[in-house]
């Protein structure tokens, strides 16, 4: 069975999707840790009530340990605004992933979180717009793409309506790709992922 860490600085809502599915057997994987670097996140609340270990770490070097201590196969990020060192990444290359609001590479990297993303999107008129999630390299948001996707943009949506929208897509992605990383379904060749049926 997978390890997973899932890493937070929120309310948790994507990590929360992760603890359902896991109790509902969806996905055979287990929660080893959840680490966020803000001690008031309510993402560690939602760990705690499911006895799940929740600790806040701001140092990098005490988050690598940590999850070397849990011996980790996957890592998530899942709202989790501190950017990562070419150290942290290159520890584990291909074992982590994260969800972005966004269909990347449309609204992504240096400055791209929350609702700054989808006012963005508002404000381009987009038609389209949805999640991705992927994996991490040494840059923000520009691992290779495993899933996405896709919600309606309304003319008269703002940018809180389209963000609610989109939330759903990401417990709806990141829940499916968990589950394929923990069946062992994914692969990566150069920039192009394959997730077996
Ligand atoms: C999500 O919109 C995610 O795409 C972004 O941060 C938000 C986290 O929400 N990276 P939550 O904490 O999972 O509710």
């Amino acid at each position: 069975m997978k390890n997973i860490a899932v890493l937070i600085s929120g309310g948790g809502s994507n990590l929360q999707s992760i603890i359902d599915a896991i109790e509902s057997r969806e996905i055979k994987g287990k929660i080893s840790v959840v680490i966020s670097n803000k001690e008031n996140a309510y993402g560690l609340e939602r760990a705690r009530k499911h006895n799940i270990k929740a600790v806040f770490l701001n140092d990098e070097r005490e988050i690598i340990n940590e999850l070397k201590k849990n011996e980790v196969d996957l890592i998530v990020l899942a709202g989790f605004l501190k950017i990562l060192s070419s150290e942290f990444t290159n520890s584990f290359e291909n074992k982590i992933i994260n969800i972005h609001p966004s269909l990347i590479p449309s609204f992504c990297g240096k400055g791209f979180y929350g609702l700054k993303v989808h006012q963005a999107a508002i404000d381009y008129g987009v038609k389209v717009s949805g999640a991705t999630v992927h994996f991490v390299d040494e840059n923000a948001d520009t691992g290779a793409i495993i899933a996405q996707d896709t919600v309606e943009v309304y003319p008269e949506d703002s940018a809180e309506d389209l963000q609610k929208k989109v939330l759903e897509i990401e417990h709806k992605i990141l829940k499916k790709v968990v589950k394929d990383f923990c069946d062992d379904k994914i692969r990566k060749k150069d920039r192009v992922v394959f997730i077996d049926k």
